[in-house]
């Protein structure tokens, strides 16, 4: 089993403040760090440092070229990701002394990708192959279908979450990743503390889809048909929650694909992920294989 992650690839620029900043306010920041981000690209990462085969797909400005030698240095292929004129994406990030984040995207070279591209790049990929999506890159209802079409299994994480997310053929999504926020808009239900509310009516409405719920102090929860787990928090001391979930989603497939069952892979993404927190920074804090795995 091979990944492919067509995604997102941002420069995040992480400014810690006291509290994120008000509608007219302007705010003094204690540190900027520039870093390698994109939901996309830090699943990448995730999946790579855990071990798994992962191409990553997308496109990049010239200032892009210290993320692809970063993910190259992970062990990710990134030979389907393309380069072009403009700029990356970008992540302004504020990191507030909760250790709560805030972001504004600029999209950069992900509203650039091309669906010649993807029939491109997709040639190279058939059943026996993941595709992996978020929704920071253009053309996720093409891909979704192109993927379909070849038998690939798609695993998409809803996030970040916006309305235009209902129009996507989700029906042909195998495995849907999303937090408490994510699930209540796909769910079309208001945010609520009954998260098992939200997950029986995702399991109504998507009934051939996994779903797989994170909640943040919570654990998460997965649901297919009638069965449900649950998996606790790996507690650890929270510096940065940024990347997070893309840790967690990184090391789920890993586990699946290396043939653990589905609460071992909760176990091993939970501890990954409480890693990710423990530490600053999106793709810098994903830990490697060595700290996540029982051997
Ligand atoms: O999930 C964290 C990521 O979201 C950051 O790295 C930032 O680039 C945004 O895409």
């Amino acid at each position: 089993m091979r990944f492919l992650n067509y995604g997102s690839v941002n420069i995040d620029l992480i400014f810690t403040v006291d509290h994120i900043v008000k509608g007219g306010e302007t705010l003094q920041s204690t540190s900027l760090n520039k870093s390698a981000g994109g939901k996309g690209a830090n699943q990448s990462a995730a999946l790579a440092k855990a071990g798994a085969p992962v191409f990553h797909a997308g496109k990049v400005g010239q200032d892009g070229g210290f993320l692809l030698q970063l993910l190259s240095s992970y062990g990710v292929d990134v030979s389907c990701i393309r380069t072009y004129e403009g700029s990356t994406g970008q992540a302004l990030i504020q990191l507030d002394a909760n250790k709560q984040n805030a972001i504004i995207l600029y999209s950069g070279g992900n509203g650039q990708i091309t669906t010649a591209e993807i029939d491109q790049t997709l040639q190279h990929f058939g059943s026996d192959d993941v595709l992996v999506l978020q929704n920071e890159i253009v053309h996720t209802d093409y891909l979704i279908k192109a993927a379909a079409q070849r038998g690939m299994k798609v695993c998409m994480n809803v996030a970040p979450f916006d309305p235009s997310v209902l129009t996507l053929p989700l029906e042909l999504v195998d495995l849907l990743v999303v937090n408490e926020i994510e699930g209540a808009g796909l769910a079309g239900m208001q945010e609520t503390p009954d998260f098992k509310a939200i997950l029986e009516r995702l399991v109504t409405r998507f009934p051939n889809s996994q779903i797989l719920l994170t909640i943040g102090k919570q654990g998460c929860w997965y649901a297919f048909k009638d069965l449900r787990i649950h998996h606790d928090i790996y507690d650890t001391e929270v510096v940065d929650t940024t990347a997070a979930g893309d840790t967690f989603i990184g090391y789920y497939l890993a586990s699946i694909a290396r043939g653990h069952s589905i609460r071992q892979a909760l176990q091993y993404a939970s501890k990954a992920a409480g890693l990710a927190v423990s530490r600053p920074g999106a793709m810098a804090s994903i830990p490697l294989a060595d700290e996540v795995f029982y051997y």
